[in-house]
């Protein structure tokens, strides 16, 4: 049977959570592709650097806001600990690429080995039994959680435009603050 149509899908106007994280993975997977056919290395620099962002925050907001409230509204921790701990090493190859060059030697190795990490762990999250379709089963507010997940979305890209580096994920927030974000939003 068809599952009824959240109220984002419904308006058109903003998005749910899983819509606004799977944009994000078709955009990334998109800047992937063209580093592979990228004509020289300041194409190559240059989506470097926007794959690198772009996973910096996407995994912020995962980390922030989407996985706790998966893991509170599922208990699955086994899901929510795998997230996790391929969250972890997709950022140690990332550090590695902001801290080198197309002039490295294994510059391309390692764009490439991340984009294999990521497509892993993506077919994870969207894979059936994953942590999108679960967390569409359970009770969690998906229009609630996409407004939140957008409004920090834009503040850290914000950052990064203001001469900011986005900050590597896995700073969490305390409870309170996410609480705060929670209540800001309502
Ligand atoms: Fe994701
Ligand atoms: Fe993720």
């Amino acid at each position: 049977m068809a599952r009824a149509k959240s109220k984002s899908e419904r308006s058109g106007d903003s998005q749910d959570a899983i819509a606004l994280l799977k944009a994000d993975h078709r955009q990334v997977e998109e800047w992937f592709e063209e580093f592979c056919a990228a004509p020289d290395d300041d194409r190559k620099q240059e989506l470097a650097t926007l794959i690198c962002n772009a996973l910096k925050v996407h995994t912020t907001i995962e980390e922030e806001i989407f996985y706790p409230a998966f893991l509170q509204a599922t208990d699955d921790l086994k899901l929510h600990h795998e997230a996790e701990v391929e969250h972890d090493g997709a950022k140690k190859l990332i550090a590695e690429i902001e801290g080198s060059s197309p002039d490295d030697e294994y510059f391309d190795a390692k764009v490439t080995v991340l984009f294999e990490m990521i497509k892993h762990h993506v077919k994870e999250e969207e894979k059936t039994g994953g942590m999108f379709a679960e967390a569409r089963k359970s009770e969690m507010d998906l229009d609630a959680l996409g407004a939140q997940l957008a409004a920090r979305k834009a503040d850290l890209e914000g950052e990064a435009e203001e001469g900011d580096d986005v900050p590597p994920s896995g700073g969490k927030m305390e409870r309170s603050e996410v609480e705060r974000m929670m209540k800001e939003t309502r």
